[in-house]
């Protein structure tokens, strides 16, 4: 494994992230395919022998299941302080936002709500999952760098934002001496490259890290065809996000077999190489043990000048996907299914 250092930050993270929206009680939450406790085990416990250090999770996976596998695995498989733990706050909901609970009330609660799902004091990594357009940003920087001086974030990241909006909170917090966005965590893989218009430059001009997330398009560009597995068959928001483009989509993914057969790898390797040579750790799911060999290996691929360019030759411009498509102001968070699950979280004690 290879290694490297979070843009400003001291965090010397795996340059693999394992992804953890996959692990989670699949009743309890947005998918219905993710992994029970013991097989998230496993794959936690084979991703620590392989090096991967450096670990993604989010309060609203599966109703904050995904956190507690995760912390209850690496206090039994890692020492905590081997280890990178990021994880995510979503906006205030219409609820909080109705009973005067402040920017600064809700990240305190939050992130208090994912240390005890995680089992551990601190988090490494405290990232900002999507722009809250009801909510001043002044307010959640104070709320960040509220955390930061606590010592129960030791980073803030942000994640599905533009460019200007990161260029914004950044510009505020250096200006009132607070805690800066240090990586971004946006979507980006060989099927969906909009981040190269305006954010990687931005990033590396800044020298932020860049931690993209569905690096593989949600296995898309892990193997040809719609594939047979339970995610394969039953992840709505990966079709919601990738099967408009799939004409188009199909001639790079064609590119992605043809030149791992070549090279005698498999597509996750070629696939995740390439977007080795553009960021700093992509944010990989697994949810077989046999993945995360592809993902390891693949940082150790080295492809050419012109094997890059003849697989982003296809690429034509995309609309915005996913959470970035609501990244907008008059977007309603009343129905946004992290909200539905945030709910949750809000009635629970703290
Ligand atoms: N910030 C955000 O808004 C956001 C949004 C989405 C995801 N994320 C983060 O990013 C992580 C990854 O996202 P993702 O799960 O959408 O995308 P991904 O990494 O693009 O895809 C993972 C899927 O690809 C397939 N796969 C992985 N390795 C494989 C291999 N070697 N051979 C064949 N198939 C393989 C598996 O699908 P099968 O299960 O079908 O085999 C696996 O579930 C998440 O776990 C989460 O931590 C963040």
């Amino acid at each position: 494994m290879e290694y490297i250092n979070l843009g400003k930050s001291d965090l010397n993270v795996s340059r693999i992230c394992l992804g953890c929206m996959g692990f989670g009680d699949s009743k309890n939450g947005q998918h219905t395919w993710t992994i029970d406790e013991f097989a998230t085990r496993e794959i936690i416990k084979s991703a620590l022998e392989k090096g991967i250090n450096f670990f993604d999770t989010a309060i609203v996976y599966q109703g904050g299941t995904s956190e507690q596998y995760l912390g209850r695995a690496l206090k039994d498989f890692a020492k905590r302080e081997e280890c990178v733990i990021a994880t995510k706050f979503t906006p205030r909901t219409p609820e909080e936002i109705k009973n005067h609970i402040s920017a600064q009330q809700h990240i305190e609660n939050y992130l208090n709500k994912s240390l005890q799902n995680l089992g551990t004091d601190y988090v490494d990594l405290y990232i900002y999952h999507m722009w809250d357009y009801h909510t001043p940003m002044e307010d959640i920087m104070e709320g960040l760098n509220r955390v930061v001086k606590q010592g129960k974030a030791r980073y803030i990241g942000i994640s599905n934002c533009f460019a200007w909006q990161l260029c914004k909170a950044n510009n505020y917090a250096q200006n009132n001496n607070l805690a800066q966005f240090i990586s971004v965590q946006g979507h980006y893989n060989l099927i969906h490259r909009e981040e190269e218009r305006e954010m990687i430059p931005y990033c590396k001009e800044e020298h932020i890290a860049l931690t993209p997330y569905s690096a593989l398009a949600s296995g898309r560009l892990a193997r040809l065809g719609k594939g047979n597995t339970k995610r394969a068959k039953e992840d709505s928001y990966a079709k919601f996000k990738y099967d408009k483009t799939e004409k188009e989509d199909k001639k790079i993914i064609e590119r992605v077999a043809e030149l791992a057969q070549k090279k005698g790898v498999t597509m996750t390797e070629v696939s995740l190489s390439w977007l080795l040579t553009k960021v700093d750790s992509p944010v990989v799911g697994a949810t077989k043990l046999s993945h995360l060999e592809d993902a390891v290996n693949s940082v150790h691929l080295h492809l050419s000048t012109e094997e890059i360019s003849w697989l982003e030759e296809p690429y034509l411009p995309h609309a915005l996907a996913g959470v970035m498509a609501q990244n907008k102001p008059q977007a309603s968070l009343e129905n946004h299914v992290w909200v539905q699950n945030a709910r949750k979280i809000d009635n629970t004690e703290r």
